[in-house]
């Protein structure tokens, strides 16, 4: 099976999120079930930098906006192949690969991400037979939207396509002004078509004309028919439920796991969690708390937004630390947020910690270090941090929505009965229904042969690629038959 995986970012060369570690885990899952999935990425400095054997394959020219390019083929630090699109004129600006340093987003993001599906429905029209032609090609998110249009408007002998909404939050829509900039049919700006709310949309536009829609939890593609979840777009998804459904995203292990984790004082597993104490130590001590080994340590690693439900945490947490609680937080977004919750680190210097900026070694560091991993957000389609937090036996906290409500198990009496707990789970998105979580926590965690068992039960559920990846690859097959 021939895929082709078309995304705006993939780890470790460039990451803003989740679709990072979706990106750099999915496409070698896949090989190893014995696909050939390829990736292709924006040319950005760090993607030219950081693959590996580059040459390129193809000069393109009339990309939207009358914009020439190289398609560079290569293979990423894991030895995945890849290709990136090289222009001077859309990629090479260092830094947030969607925002200029003044934190708008790029004003020609329209030509740079239309760039990327073009791009990928070169592939369907390939120059020779010599070239590599995907039987799939599978878009994600907004920034790949416009590959299904485009590859739609390609012909009959075409490769089949797939949309992978990741957050459906970010859509991607642009001034229909920009239809024959972006290489878009008249015909195509129509409610069939690229046509959203009076603009074009990208996300729209993917959803319309790809063959199979999916995302990344069952609960999220179940939300996102309705208009609390949809954003705009439930309607469209509602006439398409058919053709859609949701594959909880993996862990990959070689990365997220505490026995080889290279950021950790000291290794631990599932068969010596004592050692996790020395990881709850060093982090105490890194963000200046009070070296307490019974002090429930409650952590959060997050972009900070109205979504993550950070702006939940200030008027809870003070009550937690009453009771002998703490806190650590790393996370950058909204400087409202940022802001009040610097200023509760400042007012509670022992009890909280905060780092506003972006640390993957610390990420890890805070997840071997933390008792709770808090993510109380308003709507996750799937969520990383829980399934990340498990493996370390630090139990999650979580809001009870799209992912977050399919992989963790709340602490109730009959599940802490039959042994299955992993975490903790509230419904009511205000900081009532947070805190109540909190306390519930917080007495379990009084209780150590409970937690332990709780611990051990979360660090040995298997959330590895292996099974999602063969989920896919199903998917696909149903598409090529
Ligand atoms: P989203 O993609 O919505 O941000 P996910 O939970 O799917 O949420 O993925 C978030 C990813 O980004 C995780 O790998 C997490 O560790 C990482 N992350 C988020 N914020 C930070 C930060 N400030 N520093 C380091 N890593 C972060
Ligand atoms: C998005 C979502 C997050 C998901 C990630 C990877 O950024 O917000 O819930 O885990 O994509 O699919």
């Amino acid at each position: 099976m021939r895929v082709l995986f078309v995304t705006s970012e993939c780890y470790p060369l460039v990451k803003t999120g989740g679709l990072a570690d979706v990106s750099a885990a999915l496409p070698p899952a896949l090989n190893g079930l014995g696909a050939d999935a390829r990736v292709l990425l924006p040319g950005y400095p760090a993607v030219l930098d950081g693959l590996e054997g580059k040459s390129t394959v193809r000069t393109l020219s009339g990309l939207p906006g009358g914009i020439g390019a190289r398609l560079v083929a290569g293979r990423l630090p894991d030895g995945t192949p890849a290709y990136a699109i090289e222009s001077a004129e859309l990629f090479a600006r260092p830094g947030n690969p969607y925002l200029a340093p003044s934190g708008e987003s790029w004003a020609d993001n329209h030509l740079r991400f239309a760039a990327l599906g073009w791009v990928a429905a070169e592939f369907a029209r390939p120059a020779d037979d010599s070239q590599w032609r995907p039987e799939i090609i599978h878009g994600n998110d907004w920034q790949a939207g416009l590959m299904p249009a485009y590859v739609a408007f390609t012909g009959s002998q075409r490769p089949a396509t797939v949309m992978t909404i990741h957050n459906i939050a970010y859509q991607g829509q642009f001034p229909a002004a920009y239809l024959a900039a972006l290489h878009l049919p008249a015909h195509s700006y129509h409610m069939h078509g690229v046509e959203y709310y009076g603009g074009i949309g990208f996300l729209k536009a993917g959803l319309y004309y790809a063959d199979r829609l999916t995302t990344v939890s069952p609960s999220y593609a179940r939300e996102i028919q309705s208009t609390e979840h949809g954003c705009g777009l439930e309607g469209l998804l509602a006439s398409r439920t058919d053709h859609l459904s949701g594959i909880l995203n993996g862990v990959d292990y070689e990365i997220w796991d505490p026995a080889i984790d290279p950021h950790l004082v000291e290794p631990y597993d599932h068969t010596c969690l004592e050692a996790k104490a020395a990881s709850k130590a060093a982090l105490q001590a890194e963000f200046g708390l009070e070296v307490n080994p019974a002090a429930p340590l409650f952590a959060m690693v997050s972009r900070l937004n109205w979504h993550k439900g950070a702006d939940l945490l200030p008027e809870v947490l003070p009550a937690l630390f009453a009771r002998g609680g703490q806190v650590v937080l790393l996370g950058t977004g909204d400087s409202g947020l940022e802001n009040s919750l610097s200023a509760l680190a400042a007012a509670h210097p022992r009890s909280a910690g905060v780092h506003i900026g972006y640390d993957e070694a610390q990420a890890h560091r805070i997840q071997a270090g933390a008792d709770v991993l808090l993510v109380p957000s308003r709507a996750e389609p799937c969520g990383l941090t829980q399934l990340y937090a498990m493996r370390y036996g630090t139990l999650p906290l979580v809001r009870r929505t799209g992912g977050l409500e399919d992989s963790v198990i709340d602490a109730t009496p009959a599940a802490l009965t039959d042994g299955c707990a992993t975490g903790f789970a509230f419904d009511e998105a205000t900081a009532l229904g947070l805190g109540w979580a909190i306390r519930r926590a917080t007495d379990l965690y009084r209780a150590p042969e409970r937690w332990r068992a709780m611990q051990l039960r979360a660090m040995t559920r298997d959330f590895g690629w292996a099974g999602s990846a063969r989920e896919y690859l199903e998917l696909y097959r149903g598409l090529v038959r």
